[in-house]
């Protein structure tokens, strides 16, 4: 890295000079570093101008999310909610992310029941006891904004609506940790603790992601960890946190389709998703 000085203008692109701006965060960065935490990359740290780019594309995409949820409902195809997701997003001004992405073939992952994500809506029909996950990413201006929810369609068994509420309360869990220089780690140990405290496994091959000038950025956001380690959370930091909650082994397979992620013993899962900001002081949820 450059060694800038302190009355250089700031790396960051506030104008202001360097000892009047991020110079502070920096030597307290570098010190962590010395002492095995990993500093977050310049790059990942969004200007004032991106973070209003991707709060606004967050809301698309909670807007889409609010979309379906009043619809969806037993006896409807995952295909037609790919078609409201679709059409919404367009109506909006913003694209599907998912939408030939890697090859991906459809606009929104659709996960139900042991599919643990990456669902690839088709002609199947929602059925009552199902527990559904819809997974939207949006784009807008070329910003990113990820979140996903969990449906329960009918009457589902009393296991499954646990899991459900789990699951979605792992991840305020792991939001209520994120304030400037947390750790990843911390996030990863409050979702673990409190998942396997319930009885329930948590998913290592996926895991959140830094988002909003491109889909998947740096950090990794594991959902299982030690406090005190890996990625140091700064202000200005964009990520998603997305637990997958396993009722029985957290090993997952992958389908031949190349996509759909299930559980290796095709016991349930579920998994709630939402693209938050560190703040000054904390923590913004963005969708
Ligand atoms: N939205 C997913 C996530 O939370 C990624 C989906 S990638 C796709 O990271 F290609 F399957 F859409
Ligand atoms: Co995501
Ligand atoms: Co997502």
């Amino acid at each position: 890295m450059n060694k800038i000085s302190r009355n250089d203008l700031c790396w960051c692109g506030s104008g202001k000079k360097y000892k009047y701006c991020h110079m502070d965060q920096d030597k307290k960065l570098s010190d962590l570093e010395d002492k095995g935490l990993i500093a977050p990359p310049i790059d990942i740290i969004k200007t004032p101008e991106q973070i209003e780019g991707i709060r606004k594309s967050c809301e698309v995409t909670r807007k889409v999310l609010d979309m379906v949820s009043e619809r969806i409902k037993e006896g409807i195809t995952t295909d037609e909610i790919n078609t409201w997701v679709h059409d919404y997003t367009s109506e909006l001004g913003a694209v599907p992310a998912p939408l030939n992405y890697m090859g991906y073939p459809k606009s929104v992952c659709i996960s139900i029941n042991e599919v643990v994500c990456h669902g690839i809506p088709d002609s199947r029909v929602l059925k009552s006891g199902d527990i559904v996950n819809v997974d939207v990413t949006s784009i807008l201006n070329g910003y990113y904004g990820d979140a996903s929810r969990m449906f329960i369609i009918g009457d589902a068994s009393e296991k499954a609506i646990k899991l459900v509420e789990t699951a979605s309360k792992c991840l305020y869990k792991g939001i209520e940790q994120v304030k400037p220089f947390a750790t990843v780690g911390d996030i990863g140990y409050a979702i673990q603790t409190y998942a396997e405290g319930k009885g329930y496994s948590v998913v290592r091959e996926y895991g959140g992601h830094g988002v909003g000038n491109e889909f998947h950025e740096e950090p990794f956001v594991d959902h299982c960890g030690n406090k005190n380690t890996g990625m140091i959370l700064v202000p200005g930091m964009i990520f998603t946190i997305e637990p997958m909650i396993n009722e029985g082994t957290y090993k997952c397979e992958l389908l031949d389709d190349g996509w759909t992620a299930v559980t290796a013993d095709r016991k349930l899962t579920a998994q709630w998703e939402h693209t938050i900001l560190v703040t000054e002081d904390g923590v913004e949820i963005l969708t």
